[in-house]
């Protein structure tokens, strides 16, 4: 059992097999022959914050979602920078500290800082505080719920089989936490091999190129997006991130050109492998074409669907005695 959930090193293969993925299959399996009566007071009693200083769809409302299917109250307060007291000039800290003393289990926090949620926890723990923190990206940082609703996905569609994969990242790989976090996740299976493609400007960061050497994980990088796509078991695309880049007028414009030739649509996906699955974590922008929606190796919206039953299974198994 994790108290704070802040990155993705905190899992491991046998807990996520064994324990998280299991329970979402039956989550899954529930929600889908209209069962919710048989969970709905599974945490019941139990509180769940929502705080978001970053924009959100999926990761705020699923967690919403998976909290209230489960019986919890559920609070949420979402575009915080604006509406907490940070836009009066509270820091994070305070606001964690007065939010976990009015008793809340767990505290969802998306922030624009990296380290954010480890800060938050410190604080908790620091004061001896009950609430756990749950990390729903921390800037360019981490997105372990995320990387564990990816992997849930590839595990689900292809199987079980994850061992022996080649995952193709595309876009934008400098800035893209669910990216990191997954390629970190994957690091943790048999001969799982990965390339990067992107254009220079947004390539993959030192630190998760020197975390996939320290693991043994074969890795190459290239600007070529046709030349990854006929070895691709998986290929994770993902979009250009506009507000990570600064105010550079100049850079915003010669990414958003360069981002055209790194699109997803039919002449792609005639390249790939017949079983390959097409991920994304969306919003998607432009870098997948809607043409391909129909396609059944694109599995982005299944994807998406399966974040609410991993985030029922993760919250099920904070609680579990
Ligand atoms: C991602 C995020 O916020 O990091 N979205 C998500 O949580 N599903 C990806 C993104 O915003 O591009």
């Amino acid at each position: 059992m994790i108290k704070h959930i802040i990155e993705c090193s905190q899992f491991d293969r046998e807990w996520m097999e064994k324990r998280v993925f299991p329970t979402a299959d039956q989550f899954a399996d529930g929600l889908n022959r209209g069962l919710h009566y048989a969970f709905m007071n599974r945490l019941s009693g139990k509180s769940l914050l929502c705080l978001f200083f970053e924009p959100s769809t999926r990761t705020i409302k699923s967690h919403e979602r998976a909290g209230k299917l489960l019986g919890m109250s559920v609070d949420v307060t979402e575009n915080a920078s604006v509406f907490s007291s940070a836009a009066k000039g509270e820091s994070l800290e305070d606001s964690i500290q007065v939010l976990a003393r009015y008793h809340y289990d767990v505290i969802v926090l998306r922030h624009k800082e990296i380290g954010a949620a480890e800060r938050a926890a410190q604080v908790i723990d620091a004061h001896g505080l009950h609430a756990r923190i749950v990390n729903a990206g921390d800037g360019a940082g981490e997105h372990p719920t995320q990387a564990l609703l990816d992997l849930y996905t590839i595990w689900r569609e292809r199987k079980r089989k994850i061992d022996g994969i080649h995952v193709v990242f595309g876009g934008d790989l400098k800035h893209g936490r669910t990216v990191r976090s997954l390629a970190r996740l994957l690091a943790k299976y048999k001969n799982v091999t990965m390339a990067f493609v992107a254009p220079d400007e947004v390539q993959v960061t030192p630190d998760i190129l020197e975390y996939l050497r320290e693991n043994g994980v074969e890795y190459s990088l290239t600007d070529n997006l046709h030349s990854t796509l006929p070895s691709a078991d998986v290929f994770y695309q993902t979009r250009l991130q506009l507000e990570r880049v600064g105010e550079d007028e100049g850079l915003r414009r010669k990414l958003q050109e360069l981002q055209q030739h790194y699109r997803i649509g039919q002449t792609e996906v005639a390249l790939m492998k017949p079983d390959a699955l097409i991920m994304h974590p969306l919003p998607r922008v432009e870098e997948i074409l809607f043409e391909i929606d129909g396609n059944s190796r694109s599995a982005y919206f299944r994807q998406a669907q399966n974040g609410l039953y991993v985030r029922m299974a993760l919250l099920v198994d904070m609680f579990d005695k």
